[in-house]
This record gives C-alpha cells, sequence and structure tokens, in this order.
C-alpha cells in the first residue's frame, strides 16, 4: 500500500461523515517545505462544516492519530494537519514494494480492463508527416501506455486523414505536373512539392480549384482513375508513415481511416433523420447543438458529407466494436469546436456513453513564434528530425563510449527519446518552440539525461555484482532518503498524469527524481562499503526499476548502458 493511502484511511477515520477515501486522498499533499513534513491536510473545508476553527479540527485530528504505521509524529500548524514519517520505516516500506513489484509498481487499478479508444496520431495522407502530428503522435502513445497502466485495454486508433478535397488538389497537380518514377522514389517529398505547387498555381488560375473540387467529386462517385489514383497515394503514404512508427515503436490497433466510414455514413444520415435532429439550413443539412456553439454541418448543398459527419460514423463504429467506456480524441487545440459539435450531436442523439467522450487537445509548435505550415512547403519533416537526433547520438556515443554493443540501437533510443521528451516534459496545453538543438542536448531536462540515470544505475548494479534480496539489514543512508521519497511519489505522478491527460507530469517527475538519484550517488560512495553495500544497491535497483518503467510510459526505452 502506498504510504499516503496509510495516512488517508486514518485520516478518513475521524471525518468519514463528511469525506470518503477520495476525498481525503485528494486533499493530502506533500507541503511545500520539507521542514513542514511529508504529508498535509488543509482543514479550510473542514471548518465549515463543523462550524469550527480549522486549527481546532486540525488538533483534534492530530490527537487521534497516534500509532498509525510508519508515522513518526503529526502536528497542527495554521489549520494544517502535517504529517511527519517515519523515515527508515517509509524508506524500507517504498524499496520493499518496488522491488517486490517490479515493472508493476505504480499500476493503478481504477479501471476494470475496459477499453479506451485513444485517436493519435491521424495524419493526413499525401501530405508530409508534420511536427503538429509528431505532438498528437507522442501524447497519444504515451497516453495509452498510461491508460494500461490504470487498469484500462487501450486501443489505439490511427484515424487516418485518407479522404477530402486534398485528393482532389493533388491529381489535379499529378495530372498536369507530376512524374510517376518521382512518386515512386520520394513519395512525400514529390506529393508535398505537388501540394505547394498547385497552391502557388491556384493563386494566379482560380479554375484549379473548380478542377480540384471535380476531381474530388469524381472519386466519391468512384472514377477509375480518381480512384485508382488515390489508392497508389495512400500506399506510398503509408509505407513511409510505417517507418517513422516503426523508428518510434508505435503500433496501432487499427488504421481505419476516414475514407472507411464512407460506407457507413448513410446510416449516420438516417439516424439522425429518424430522431428529428436534422435540419435544412441554407440547403445544407445540419444538427442544432446549442446556443453557445454553432450547428454542426452534416451534408453539404451539393450532397457530398464532411469530416464530422465521418467523425460520428467513427464514433457509432467504435462504440459497437470496441463498447468503451472512455473514448480520447488526441487532436490539435484548433480543432475544439469541431469536437464539441461532435461529442454534443451525440448527446442529442441520446447515447449516454457520450460522457466518455474527451477531446484531449494540445499546443502548436512553432518556429520562430509562428505556427508552421504545411502549404507553404516550410516544413520540418519528422522522419529527417528523428534521423539527424539517431546521428547526433551515434556521434556522442563514437566519441564517449566506442567500444559500446549495440550501439546502433542504442543511439536509435537515445536519439528518439530525446525527441520525444522534448515535446512530453512540456504541459501538452503549451505551445513549443520547435528547435532541434534543444531536442538534442544531452545535459538538462532531456530525455538522455533521465536514460542517462538508468545507465548510471546500471552499471552500479553490474559492478557491484547485485543479486535481489541479499541484503537483510534495514540500513538506509540519510542521503537516499530524497530519492526514496520521491520513489514512493510515482504511483502519485502516474495518477496525475492519468487523472489530467497528461504525460508531462510523468516526463516531470522522471527528472526529479533523476537529479535527487544523481545527487544520492555523487555524494555517497555506494559500492565502497561491504557492509552497506546491498543495502544501498537496493536504492539503485529500485531507481533502476521506477526509470525505466516511467520512461516505458513515454514510449521511451531505456537502454542499460550509452
Ligand atoms: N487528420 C486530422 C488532421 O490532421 C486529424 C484527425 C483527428 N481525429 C479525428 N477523429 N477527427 O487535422
Amino acid at each position: 500500500m502506498e504510504i499516503k493511502e496509510i495516512v488517508a484511511i486514518a485520516i478518513q477515520e475521524q471525518v468519514k461523515e463528511h469525506w470518503s477515501m477520495e476525498d481525503v486522498l485528494a486533499r493530502i499533499s506533500p507541503p511545500k517545505y520539507a521542514e513542514m513534513g511529508d504529508l498535509a491536510l488543509p482543514c479550510f473545508e473542514l471548518a465549515k462544516v463543523y462550524r469550527q476553527s480549522p486549527q481546532t479540527i486540525a488538533e483534534n485530528i492530530v490527537s487521534k492519530l497516534v500509532d498509525v504505521p510508519l508515522i513518526d509524529r503529526a502536528e497542527a500548524v495554521s489549520g494544517y494537519v502535517n504529517v511527519f514519517f517515519n523515515k527508515e520505516l517509509v524508506a524500507a516500506h517504498i524499496l520493499k514494494e518496488v522491488l517486490t513489484k517490479q515493472a508493476h509498481y505504480g499500476d493503478l487499478a481504477i479501471g476494470n480492463q475496459e477499453a479506451v479508444t485513444i485517436d493519435f496520431s491521424s495524419p493526413n495522407i499525401a501530405k508530409p508527416f508534420s511536427m503538429g502530428h509528431l505532438r498528437s503522435t507522442v501524447i497519444g502513445n504515451s497516453l495509452a501506455y498510461i491508460m494500461e497502466k490504470c487498469g484500462y485495454t487501450a486501443v489505439r486508433i490511427n484515424h487516418l486523414g485518407d479522404w477530402g478535397t486534398q485528393f482532389g488538389k493533388l491529381m489535379v497537380a499529378y495530372r498536369l505536373w507530376g512524374k510517376e518514377q518521382d512518386v515512386k522514389q520520394r513519395p512525400i517529398q514529390e506529393l508535398l512539392k505537388l501540394y505547394v505547387r498547385f497552391h502557388e498555381e491556384a493563386e494566379q488560375d482560380e479554375s484549379l480549384n473548380d478542377e480540384a473540387r471535380l476531381w474530388f467529386k469524381k472519386l466519391e462517385e468512384g472514377n477509375a482513375e480518381a480512384r485508382s489514383l488515390w489508392t497508389w497515394f495512400r500506399e506510398e503514404s503509408l509505407q513511409e508513415f510505417s517507418k517513422i512508427y516503426e523508428l518510434m515503436s508505435i503500433r496501432f490497433d487499427s488504421t481505419n481511416g476516414e475514407a472507411f466510414y464512407n460506407d457507413k455514413m448513410d446510416r449516420v444520415v438516417q439516424l439522425l433523420e429518424e430522431k428529428n435532429l436534422l435540419e435544412a439550413s441554407e440547403g445544407a443539412q445540419v444538427v442544432q447543438v446549442g446556443d453557445d456553439v454553432p450547428p454542426c454541418l452534416i451534408k453539404k448543398k451539393d450532397g457530398t458529407t464532411l469530416y464530422a459527419t465521418r467523425d460520428l460514423a467513427a464514433a457509432l463504429y467504435r462504440q459497437k466494436t470496441y463498447a468503451f467506456v472512455k473514448s480520447l480524441y488526441v487532436v490539435g487545440n484548433e480543432q475544439t469546436l469541431h469536437f464539441k459539435q461532435v461529442f454534443r450531436v451525440i448527446e442529442k442523439m441520446g447515447y449516454t456513453w457520450h460522457e466518455g467522450m474527451t477531446h484531449v487537445p494540445f499546443g502548436m509548435m512553432l518556429q520562430n513564434g509562428k505556427k508552421m505550415s504545411t502549404r507553404k512547403g516550410k516544413v520540418v519533416l519528422l522522419e529527417d528530425v528523428l534521423n539527424d537526433a539517431i546521428a547526433l547520438a551515434e556521434k556522442n556515443i563514437a566519441e564517449k563510449n566506442p567500444t559500446l554493443r549495440d550501439s546502433e540501437v542504442v543511439a536509435r533510443q537515445v536519439g528518439v527519446g530525446a525527441v520525444l521528451f522534448h515535446d512530453l516534459k512540456n504541459f501538452r496545453m503549451n505551445d513549443i518552440e520547435f528547435s532541434l538543438e534543444d531536442m538534442l542536448k544531452v545535459e538538462g531536462e532531456t530525455g538522455p539525461y533521465v536514460q542517462y540515470s538508468h545507465a548510471r544505475a546500471s552499471t552500479l548494479l553490474k559492478k557491484g555484482a547485485y543479486a535481489e534480496g541479499q541484503s537483510s539489514q534495514s540500513f538506509v543512508d540519510a542521503e537516499a532518503w530524497a530519492t526514496i521519497k520521491l520513489l514512493g511519489e510515482f504511483p502519485e505522478a502516474i495518477r496525475r498524469a492519468y487523472e489530467s491527460y497528461d504525460p508531462s507530469q510523468i516526463a516531470k517527475y522522471l527528472l526529479e527524481l533523476s537529479r535527487a538519484f544523481n545527487k544520492y550517488y555523487g555524494s555517497v560512495r555506494i559500492l565502497d562499503d561491504a557492509t552497506h553495500k546491498h543495502a544501498r544497491l537496493d536504492v539503485v535497483k529500485a531507481v533502476q526499476i521506477v526509470l525505466s518503467e516511467g520512461l516505458r510510459l513515454l514510449g521511451m526505452t531505456a537502454p542499460k548502458e550509452m
């Protein structure tokens, strides 16, 4: 059991008529300063219900907190209950938890293996995989691991943007200026070139846009040439994307994109009609979704269906196929309105499962303070970024550790990790300035720093010939306390990440743990003293376990040497 739970049980006993265990757990947290103890409960809310001063209530609770396991003492200060751990007992308790549970340490049984669908990555076919899509990919991938850690079955869905007017544009551009050989050789770059050229020329020549609409209509109607170009572009793009996913070790349970729902949209429109939700508006069909939000457009004037309609079909399909209890959409900020509309339509259709649907937005990837755009072709290709990062990691290894085994594998783990961590250490709503340089730094708040700490721990264990269960005494260095306390907070960090759909909670936690651990082994010679060696290595082992598991939750790997 987590110590926090032990404390919460003792406190809840005193306030059971007002607060549940969950209530108490949500309110106790480490105080700002270590002098104020290890956990604190503010009594201001209780003061209102009991009609007593917060200090009196704190004193009452404190007077009953005797004989609580692992607790040294409690104090009532300015309306807070401050709890002080018995460091030695708590340290031994935490270490035992980590060492026995290993990778399962921090598992939270919040779910009961129910399905959670996670719609992430979802790039647009025939456009390059942009840095913006990188954000969705890494956040979504990490959330999938976090959901699993919290007891759910994650269903990873890549809702490919494989339908839409951009295909009309590409077909026109390809038929005018494209060469089969070029597209076959460098599909993404070539298709991007065509896409950019289309927009340039369309600025001079309006008729190109009409032409593009025409070709998209042909595609929707099943015209053979349009269809075969579409299939070809799609295949080529998918192959390129899968290279990136492979580099990042990301897999999906479904890659059903927008086109998959083409034959499922009539049914949606029919259901909306049956439920009397469809309204005509200026020739189009819409559903009203409340005064604060514009109506959701279901069918255009010309009868073609839309992005929102496909998302409705997808939601129905996912509920039917996976019976999800939660359905996350990891998609940029700018689509907030779209998801609000879609979720409201589902609600108006009378499906209670709309409650589990959540848009998980994130900020933009900026370049020199401006949004990165695909249109103008000034786009940084993710594959290039990953390859640059890997090359740099290779160079570092060649300089610092030339005899490293499997150096290619390690370079990939470190290079990719650097890119992922650069993104995930930021609260997801923040805009991020794209900086290849920052990403690849090996010191400071970076992925390689955490990976390095893990490698350091692994080396110590190897040098010290660590074998589990060797230490029998409960010796703990005073210098190790900060590290061990942090080890005890891992489950909390996971809970926070889960509750706010925010992997940065884990990334920040790992940085803190790495810093504490580096300080510890910098101040105590772990291997020198034979009597204490194994007890010290227990701490090192526990750090290794938690860093490795934490990195896994971010979608990263933890090499044993680097
Ligand atoms: N392809 C879309 C884009 O790049 C994102 C799709 C997100 N998922 C969804 N179900 N709408 O903007």
